[in-house]
């Protein structure tokens, strides 16, 4: 099987999520090519220490352009804070690597545009962005639903990613709770683009938007424990007019009382609805209906039923670490010169979410409904 050589840039929590993925390769069938990680980069010589047991021999620096200058690598996974996506992905792009790239990819809308005008600039060159939550099997279904045309006229679309843990007022701030590092859109960069894949690859863009944005606690202790500026939005809902024109109602938020990790996706239609949720990650609810039929819901245990095929069985559950391998099967199936069966998010999609974030900030400042360019 072919091996496409990658280096890491950013060696914290999604450097190692990958790291694993590649590291259980033959969980999936079929392949084209597999990723081998060859070199990290991170400015914390600790957070690679890991990456240096578990694949001896491997390139470690703390400069990521000396990973750059190797002509050994083809592809780069980088997942840094925000503030460094725009320096760090032109970098890439120009030194001819393939790119996986973090969400939001840039801290604002100019940095995604910076971005983006070096993509076009290279169109040798693959760009795509983390997204893998549309990889649960009950989102490919609905998915597939769409392109189906199954829903009828849609009513309304709801999708959102609902965190929790920041509901403690004594969770210690990070760079993540920073503008200066996060980015003023805070919790709709941190976790907007995870809402606004499938519905922008549905073709559903927001024409507008009327946005509610909350700061609920202004401060968190440092970690010397005293409270430090939390500057950060930390719950968003976004009421958007979709170019097709029935209402979007999209939230993220990272307060949101006993949601650990919920991402979801919610369409209604005059013939169809479908709900799933990863509080609930093999069961998707639908509701078909006919004119004076019932109005009855249904619930579907989907199992293991997954884009790539894989060796578990289809009867299994399916999870976060699996959504992460179908993802990057994805990625290494369109570096392989393949059509992906599922594209990962692409810098487009990524740019107009910025777009979203950009309108949406102005919303809050004026109170009004914003016209997204
Ligand atoms: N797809 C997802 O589900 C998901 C989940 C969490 C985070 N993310 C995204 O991944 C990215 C990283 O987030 P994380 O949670 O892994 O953060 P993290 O803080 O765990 O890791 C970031 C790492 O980058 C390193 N770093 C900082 N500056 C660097 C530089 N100049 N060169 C090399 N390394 C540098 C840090 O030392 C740290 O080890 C962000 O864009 C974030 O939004 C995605």
């Amino acid at each position: 099987m072919r091996e496409i050589k990658f280096g890491v840039i950013g060696c914290g929590l999604m450097g190692r999520e990958f790291a694993s993925a590649a590291a259980r390769w033959m969980h999936l069938l079929d392949m084209p090519a597999k990723p081998v990680i060859v070199g990290v980069s991170d400015v914390n010589s600790s957070a690679m220490e890991w990456f240096a047991t578990h694949h001896p021999g491997i390139t470690t620096t703390t400069n990521y352009q000396d990973l750059l200058a190797d002509p050994n690598i083809e592809a780069i996974y980088c997942a840094v804070p925000h503030n460094l996506h725009e320096q760090i992905y032109v970098d890439c792009i120009r030194a001819g690597k393939h790119l996986f790239a973090e969400k939001p990819f840039g801290i604002d809308l100019p940095a995604a545009q910076n971005i983006v005008e070096a993509v076009n600039q290279t169109p040798r060159v693959i760009v795509r962005c983390s997204s893998e939550f549309p990889f649960f099997p009950a989102a490919q279904r609905i998915a597939q639903m769409v392109t189906d045309g199954a829903f009828g006229q849609i009513i309304e679309l709801k999708a959102g990613f609902c965190h929790s843990s920041d509901l403690d007022p004594n969770k210690p701030i990070n760079w993540k709770r920073r503008a200066e590092t996060n980015g003023e859109y805070g919790c709709m960069g941190d976790l907007g683009l995870h809402v606004l894949h499938l519905p922008l690859r549905f073709g559903f863009h927001p024409k507008n938007v009327r946005a509610l944005l909350s700061n609920i606690f202004s401060t968190r202790p440092n970690s010397a424990g005293n409270p430090e500026n939390c500057d950060t939005w930390d719950n968003a809902i976004l009421c958007c007019e979709s170019a097709q024109g029935f209402p979007m109602i999209l939230e993220t938020k990272r307060i949101s009382p006993g949601d650990t990790d919920s991402w979801y996706i919610n369409i209604f239609g005059t013939e169809n609805s479908a709900e799933f949720s990863t509080k609930h990650p093999k069961t998707l609810r639908l509701m078909p209906y006919q004119p004076g039929g019932k109005q009855a819901w249904q619930e579907e245990d989907l199992g293991y039923q997954t884009a790539y095929p894989t060796i578990t069985g289809h009867i299994f559950e399916f999870g976060f670490s699996d959504a992460i391998l179908q993802m990057w099967a994805s990625f290494i199936d369109e570096l392989s010169g393949n059509k992906p069966k599922f594209q990962c998010a692409t810098p487009e999609e990524a740019l107009a979410s910025h777009h979203l974030f950009t309108a949406a900030l102005e919303s809050q400042r004026t109170g009004q409904t914003v016209t997204i360019a």
